[in-house]
């Protein structure tokens, strides 16, 4: 059976789509289950309205934001990658200045898949969570940014999805058909991560999730735009252009709110939260509690502060640093280990560390690792030194230590 729509036309797109018969084939399965799950779980009794909405319809400057009436189901979800770099390479982990992947490499291709689904999740998740705000919006103005974000989801799912069509064969089409099953909350079937499965069930928790839970997608994604799968890295850095305003959205959203209490304590010289909440503005103490639960989900995200899967997503070139290029070190990190634990055995405090080949290490005082030895182990603070060799002639001395605590993000120098 042909499809009788013209998916080349519908999809602005600067990846050839016309020419690609495998992911156009693909797209006439799945763009018919993506517009049945908008009418679902898109934004409630929203179909009908034309919207004054903003569509990214190429890369460039003119193109990527072009404002139009649209009522939402006939949003024109867009598939576009940032031009490719010229040379570009594997900028760090043990493949660092191999020519940038322009295809799957096979030995980690589920590794990739994993990450492709997890962000590709997130996307209608948010849309699902936030489905019911449009009821009740606290004005046009925002009405149409809560619509303005809900519709670049969508398309940051399209991106995710482009890449599971492209680039994944069978399991990818599987993959993407999932993305279109999960519910946000679902008891049976919920999202992957857990701060898409909590309820956004009014504007201050969506003006919360925009403010944290969107700068972490704009960190994730940031750190897939340095990944060393090339259409990953494109797909992603595009996926930025339009993060800014949702996390906008959070920012002044947050920002009326509290502005506007402070008003109303201020005029009636009151800071009683009753008094607050009876004059119509909400109270300090509510904004607080929620500031605090979405900033708790919000971090969650980042997983723990030792994870191996960021260690491993980082070695293999798969996934970076926030501006990986510009960061001044040697971005293979052969040498960062994490300090895991201290205990003592028989020959006194060893220490536990896991490096960033993924496997651990058991350690005692006079140990060499890398280019150093361990000077002292302190199971009572945690805290392991290592005094490591360097050979720079504006040094006074020949060595420098290095106290590591339990969380490598404390990693302290004493000379
Ligand atoms: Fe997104
Ligand atoms: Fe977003």
């Amino acid at each position: 059976m042909t499809s009788n729509i013209d998916y080349i036309d519908k999809i602005p797109n600067n990846v050839d789509l016309g020419r690609d018969r495998v992911l156009q084939r693909a797209l006439e399965h799945w763009q018919p289950a993506y517009m049945g799950w908008w009418y679902d779980m898109g934004p409630n009794e929203s179909h009908n309205y034309d919207v004054y909405l903003r569509t990214a319809i190429s890369v460039d400057p003119e193109g990527w934001a072009v404002f139009d009436y649209i009522k939402m189901p006939q949003y024109r979800w867009g598939i576009f990658l940032v031009p490719p770099t010229a040379g570009r390479e594997v900028n760090f982990g043990v493949n660092k200045g191999q020519p940038a992947w322009q295809d799957v490499p096979g030995e980690y291709r589920s590794m990739l898949r994993r990450l492709i689904v997890t962000q590709g999740d997130t996307e209608p998740a948010s849309v699902e969570q936030q489905r019911m705000l449009g009821m009740c919006a606290p004005s046009l103005y925002d009405l149409r940014n809560i619509y303005q974000v809900n519709v670049e989801e969508g398309r940051h799912l399209w991106a995710m999805v482009y890449l599971l069509h492209r680039y994944f064969g069978r399991d990818g089409r599987e993959e993407a058909e999932a993305l279109l099953d999960r519910r946000s909350g679902d008891v049976d079937n919920p999202r992957i991560l857990g701060a898409f499965s909590e309820p956004t069930p009014d504007w201050l928790a969506f003006y919360m999730f925009t403010f944290f839970t969107d700068r972490d997608g704009k960190f994730q994604l940031s750190s897939l735009a340095e990944s060393g799968f090339d259409p990953l890295a494109r797909t992603c850095r595009f996926m930025l252009t339009e993060e800014a305003h949702h996390m906008f959205v959070g920012e002044t959203g947050v920002g009326r709110i509290v502005q506007r209490t402070a008003e109303v304590m201020a005029e009636n010289k009151i800071d009683d939260p009753d008094h607050a909440r009876a004059l119509g503005v909400i109270d300090l103490h509510t904004v607080q509690r929620y500031l605090n639960f979405h900033y708790s989900v919000t971090l969650d995200l980042f997983g723990g502060d030792v994870s191996s899967n960021a260690a491993s997503f980082y070695t293999t070139g798969l996934k970076g640093r926030y501006e990986e290029t510009k960061i001044d070190d040697d971005h293979v990190l052969g040498d960062a280990t994490y300090n895991v634990g201290t205990v003592r055995d028989a020959r006194g405090a060893v220490a536990f560390f896991k490096g960033s080949d993924n496997k651990g290490y058991f350690l005692h005082v006079g140990d060499e690792i890398y280019d150093g030895r361990i000077v002292s182990i302190d199971p009572v603070s945690g805290t392991v030194t290592f005094r490591q060799r360097v050979d720079d002639p504006r040094q006074i001395k020949p060595y420098r230590d290095i106290v590591k605590r339990l969380t490598p993000l404390s990693e302290e120098e004493a000379q």
